[in-house]
């Protein structure tokens, strides 16, 4: 926390920022910035007016029922998040496109083998969520050359993007989608929601990159998928336990990419600015920026 701690102070030295557990007088503490805080800590001070997320996500927050519900929940968004979200997306669709895990695995066994590929016009990608980070990486994988769709839960108006919205128009977003790109908020309507039923109906073989949260996907139903071939395999970063437990059953997939949950890391020095603004909004009574819809979720 040694790093938050300066770059918030680099922003304002007159600030007093203490890091939990050392706290020394929870009476004073206002604004509190946290990932992932265990249950009872947020409730033990009776004059925090905000609480902020350190990332992008908020779920850890609100499914925090010990935690002050009452006050403004607010998030970070920040063009470092969409940056690198951007490039772990790509480099997950091209290697998938270009085959690369097959050829890492054909080196190891000094095996020469070609195999073809599809050209980026017939890579149809579904992008679910079109927020901060879903909308700009949608048009950046259409600007690329793929043939990209978007869902969301409102309607959107996006160049070069078809988009679909809500649950009615789920089934034709599915329909034209071959790569599932999850970006959604975990939220009590998208818990679960990559499953059997969906995997179904996408195009076949599809593929998986799930970068949300590790709670959005039923785990059983991707690896029956696979085993189907209704799915090639899935690259995800995220689980629903975090570390994922060594004997879980897809370290041994071949098909299935893990990385430990890196896919866009929030920066200190990048957001530090938006954190203390949001801090000096919230002590002079105006609404937090990236405010958070707890009715909604996210
Ligand atoms: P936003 O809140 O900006 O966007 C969420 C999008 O999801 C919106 O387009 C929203 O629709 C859509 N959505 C929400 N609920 C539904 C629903 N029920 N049906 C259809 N669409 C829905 O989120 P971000 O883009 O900032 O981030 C998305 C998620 O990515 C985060 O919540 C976090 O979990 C994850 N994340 C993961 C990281 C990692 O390192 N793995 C890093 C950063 C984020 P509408 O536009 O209509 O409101
Ligand atoms: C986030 C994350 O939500 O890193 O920012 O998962």
């Amino acid at each position: 926390m040694r790093r938050w701690k300066n770059a918030l102070l680099a922003v304002d030295s007159n600030l007093d920022v203490e890091v939990w557990p050392n706290v020394k007088n929870d009476q004073r503490v206002q604004f509190a910035v946290t990932w992932h805080q265990p249950n009872h800590v947020l409730e033990r001070y009776p004059n925090l007016k905000a609480i902020s997320s350190l990332g992008a996500g908020v779920n850890h927050i609100l499914e925090d029922e010990t935690a002050p519900q009452s006050i403004p929940l607010c998030r970070v968004v920040s063009p470092s998040l969409t940056q690198q979200m951007k490039e772990y997306i790509f480099a997950a669709v091209l290697n998938y496109q270009r085959n690369m895990f097959t050829y890492y695995r054909q080196k190891q066994q000094g095996k020469w083998q070609e195999h073809r590929h599809r050209s980026s016009g017939d890579i149809r990608i579904g992008v679910m969520g079109l927020g901060a980070l879903g909308k700009p990486i949608a048009k950046a994988l259409a600007d690329f050359g793929y043939s990209v769709t978007g869902w969301s839960r409102s309607p959107k108006d996006m160049e070069g993007v078809q988009t679909f919205a809500g649950a009615d128009e789920l089934n034709d977003f599915l329909n034209r989608t071959k790569v599932l790109v999850c970006l959604l908020p975990l939220t009590e309507a998208t818990r679960g929601i990559l499953d059997l039923d969906l995997f179904k109906k996408m195009q076949r073989p599809g593929y998986l990159v799930n970068v949300a949260r590790g709670d959005h996907l039923i785990e059983e139903d991707l690896i029956y998928a696979i085993d189907k071939n209704w799915l090639t395999g899935a690259c995800l970063d995220v689980f629903g336990e975090e570390p994922l437990p060594g004997k879980h059953p897809f370290w041994n997939r071949e098909n299935i990419m893990i990385t430990p949950h890196i896919s866009s890391i929030t920066q200190p020095d990048e957001v530090a600015e938006q954190i203390v603004d949001n801090y000096k909004r919230v002590l002079s009574g105006m609404k937090p920026n990236h405010q958070v819809d707890r009715l909604r979720g996210y």
